[in-house]
């Protein structure tokens, strides 16, 4: 089983980005959990981050017939971007939606998500504990569905 673990818009700068929201945790130390996390559960974990919202939705396109799964935190674009929910339901990959952060406890314009209907689930508000739920529910999701 292959799932990507996928990274949107300024989650490069996670660890100094305001820690007090986002934690202390790189994205280095995320994606080196993630990886450690799939080897306990069988799965091989590709990571990868743009701040292009184009190049995200070209991650999701490169996804189809390489990967099973993708927890995707798409950030800020999560709120915004049609182009990447239409690349979703384009792939017709099994998506969860992921953030650090709880964003229905923040701003308003953080309330709304382009994605969250044709993703499988969303895990938000733990934050970089949420990438491992993730992979274990996607896996979860994939396992059910192989029977
Ligand atoms: C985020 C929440 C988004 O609202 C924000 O724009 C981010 C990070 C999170 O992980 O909590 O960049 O996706």
């Amino acid at each position: 089983m292959n799932i990507l673990v996928l990274n949107g818009p300024n989650l490069n700068l996670l660890g100094t980005r305001e820690p007090e929201i986002y934690g202390h945790h790189t994205l280095d130390d995320i994606e080196a959990s993630c990886i450690a996390h799939g080897k306990t559960l069988g799965v091989t974990v590709s990571c990868a981050q743009s701040n292009v919202e184009g190049v995200l939705v070209d991650r999701l396109h490169a996804a189809r017939g390489t990967m099973d799964g993708v927890v995707l935190n798409a950030g800020a674009y999560t709120h915004t971007s049609i182009a990447l929910r239409d690349a979703i339901s384009a792939t017709q990959l099994p998506v969860v939606e992921l953030h650090l952060s709880n964003t229905h406890a923040r701003e308003a314009f953080r309330h709304v998500s382009m994605i969250a209907p044709v993703c499988i689930g969303v895990i938000q508000g733990f934050g970089a504990a949420g990438y491992p739920l993730a992979l274990t529910a996607l896996h979860g999701h994939l396992s059910g569905a192989r029977g």
